[in-house]
């Protein structure tokens, strides 16, 4: 079977096709046209910019994803476009394209959740491993537990096979990606603040810090598996403005005797925010899959892409003896790989491909959410 997948919840245009044969899967392209150089001046997305370029991607990314593939759309068996959750004009720019591609070629169409593509994401193959590195029998997967971190979303869910979700925490304000991001912006790096926020950080090793900070670590301590970023937002913005004499807000400065500059105190506000971030999201995983006894945790979304996180919770993991899985670092940030593998997943468990002219009922859901 062969899937195409398109994906245009937020501001990247991706296209791939998914081969599925005798249950196992091999990605024959994934093409992802980002949209970071246009939205970088605004500091983060322009959903009407995000809009209009996804219009104008769209047929160049589909044409490549086929031409890399191999194959023309004429041999597709099914089309899988996320409809929901994300930025309501880029999802139904990316839901019209599919609906039309499947009018037009008469082909069937489901509306994948963003989220579930996320998780999804694991299963992708790695090299010779057609299912990433997780166990080919699900009974050694589930019941999992996941933690979901991306620019838009940071939850708990407790998966108790493929489209069986339970949502067991989630951020009470802002998502694990978008703290990076606002954090980064404080300290005047570009966007994505993710990957910035890392490299800082990772600069530290080389340095030898003289300024000894410690940022807080919000919720890690609450009988909850909730998260609240924000506050550690406003903390590091604070402690930029003591220490650099600079003026964001209009609250009273606590005085230090030397002003230092931004560029000296980055390395070692991002190390500190990450760990911060990092600290809670491990800890809270942990003991949410201790107290699920899960046989599993896996980890999605754009933020699993970063380093610290994985090692931490590999360390955290291993010592509770839970396996950990993540997904192959390619596959982390949006892309179209990942909405075909969950359309596979769904075909899969026995549900019979849709009827053709059932992919007109596909609608954009900004705020659709799969477990509750
Ligand atoms: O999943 P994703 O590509 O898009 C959404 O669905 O939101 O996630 C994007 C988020 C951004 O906030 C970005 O800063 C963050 O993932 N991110 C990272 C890293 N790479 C991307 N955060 C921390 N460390 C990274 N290496
Ligand atoms: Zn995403």
């Amino acid at each position: 079977m062969l899937i195409l997948g398109i994906e245009t919840s937020c501001d990247d245009t991706a296209v791939a096709v998914l081969e599925a044969a005798r249950g196992e899967l091999r990605v024959l392209s994934n093409i992802v046209s980002s949209q970071i150089k246009l939205h970088a001046p605004f500091g983060g997305v322009v959903p009407t910019l995000a809009a209009r370029e996804h219009e104008k991607n769209l047929p160049l990314v589909l044409s490549e994803a086929l031409h890399v593939s191999g194959f023309k759309i004429q041999a597709i068996d099914l089309l899988a476009v996320t409809s929901g959750p994300g930025l309501i004009m880029s999802l139904v720019k990316g839901v019209d394209f599919a609906k039309k591609l499947a009018e037009k070629y008469g082909k069937p169409l489901i509306g994948i959740n963003h989220i579930e593509g996320h998780i999804a994401s694991n299963w992708l193959p790695i090299g010779e491993m057609p299912h990433g590195d997780l166990p080919k029998t699900d009974e050694r997967v589930f019941p999992s537990l996941c933690l979901v971190v991306s620019g838009g979303h940071t939850e708990l869910i407790l998966m108790r096979g493929h489209g069986e979700y339970e949502l067991i925490g989630r951020t009470l304000d802002d998502a694990a990606g978008e703290a990076f991001d606002k954090i980064a912006r404080i300290l005047e790096l570009g966007y994505p603040g993710g990957p910035q926020i890392a490299q800082q950080a990772a600069k530290l090793d080389s340095l030898s810090p003289k300024l000894k900070i410690e940022l807080p670590r919000p919720m890690m301590h609450s009988k909850n598996f909730n998260f609240s970023f924000s506050g550690l937002k406003t903390a590091v913005l604070y402690l930029v403005e003591d220490l650099t004499g600079s003026k964001k807000t209009k609250r009273k400065l606590v005085k230090k005797s030397a002003m230092l500059t931004l560029e000296s105190i980055r390395p070692v506000i991002a190390f500190e925010a990450q760990a911060a971030m990092v600290d809670v999201l491990v800890l809270k995983t942990i003991r949410a899959a201790e107290k699920l006894k899960v046989k599993s945790i896996l980890l999605a979304g754009g933020v699993s892409a970063n380093t610290r996180l994985r090692q931490r919770l590999r360390e955290a993991s291993t010592e509770m003896a839970i396996p950990l899985f993540v997904p192959p670092l390619a596959y982390t940030t949006d892309n179209a790989a990942m909405i075909a593998c969950a359309a596979y997943f769904k075909t899969n468990k026995g549900i019979k491909l849709p009827r053709i002219d059932a992919g007109s009922r596909v609608k954009a859901n900004a705020n659709w959410e799969i477990a509750r």
